[in-house]
């Protein structure tokens, strides 16, 4: 049974129990992480971190765990549970703790709900062989997109959009613009120059998206951080999704139209390469 790490305990799952008054539960007033694991060494660990301390700091959460802490915990995890060997994910979620039902805030010295959990997962290499279709969905979240809450109903929707026409993703359009994908941000090829939407408070910074565009200068790919709009997909010569679990998706079609030839294109796959390269630098076997 997998181990999991609560509020200073490290218990079985099965075993695990949370209040009916956690402020996640009733109002999704959390923040999480999911971390990439490969042959147990965390990708990335150092800007997941920062994203979380961000998020938190903006949230006014303040959890009894150091950033630290959490890196800690997040490695006897990936041991406790023989993750050493393969890929994994590290999933985190960090509440505003139980407490009599209040919009305001709890009372001082409620301790924050802590969690954290470590499973094995299948990259999607089947899919990125041949590239996946998307669907558009209109972007109906907040404007602290760039918080990783976990109150997550518009990506929740948007994703079963996607399932309901047998697609791998819903991407999100604002005032025409693209933003991001449900979990994922979306790249786009135009007139040779890659492009993705900007970082603001309007999309979650994505660490693959962090480490995608760094991957872009290092191979010297014309780049600009400006929106693509719907009436441009027409003229998109490739488009990518890119996340901790997705990696560098090629998308082959959005709403039943063709992007680009159809077909996986050569930037998307020389930045998967690219990425690729990282994430499996001191472990080539996984691959
Ligand atoms: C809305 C959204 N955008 C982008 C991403 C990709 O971020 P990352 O690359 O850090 O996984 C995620 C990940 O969950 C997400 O939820």
């Amino acid at each position: 049974m997998p181990t999991i790490y609560l509020n200073g305990q490290y218990l079985p799952r099965e075993s695990a129990t949370l209040s009916i008054d956690d402020r996640g539960f009733i109002f999704g007033d959390g923040v999480y992480e999911v971390t990439r694991v490969v042959n147990g060494v965390l990708f990335e660990s150092s800007r997941h971190l920062a994203r979380l301390g961000r998020g938190l700091a903006d949230m006014r959460l303040h959890p009894e765990e150091s950033l630290a802490d959490i890196e800690a915990i997040s490695n006897r995890l990936v041991q406790e549970n023989g993750l050493q060997q393969g890929e994994a994910i590290v999933y985190l979620q960090i509440t505003r703790g139980a407490a009599p039902r209040t919009h305001h805030f709890p009372p001082a010295g409620t301790r924050c709900t802590v969690f954290l959990s470590a499973k094995a997962i299948t990259p999607p290499h089947a899919e990125r062989a041949v590239g996946v279709k998307v669907v558009t969905y209109p972007d109906i979240r907040w404007s602290r997109c760039d918080i990783k809450t976990v109150n997550l109903i518009p990506a929740v929707l948007a994703k079963q959009h996607a399932m309901d026409h047998g697609v791998f993703e819903s991407i999100f359009v604002r005032e025409s613009a693209i933003t991001e994908g449900s979990h994922t941000n979306c790249f786009g090829v135009i007139d040779g120059e890659l492009r993705t939407y900007p970082a603001s408070n309007l999309i979650l910074g994505g660490v693959t998206r962090d480490v995608t565009i760094e991957v872009a200068h290092e191979l010297g790919i014309p780049f600009s951080d400006r929106p693509f709009h719907i009436q441009d997909l027409p003229r998109l010569q490739e488009f990518f999704l890119t996340g901790t679990t997705t990696d560098v998706m090629p998308v082959v079609e959005i709403d039943g139209k063709a992007v680009g030839n159809g077909r996986p294109g050569t930037v998307t796959q020389a930045l998967y390469d690219g990425v690729a390269r990282r994430l499996y630098a001191a472990t080539p076997a996984v691959r």
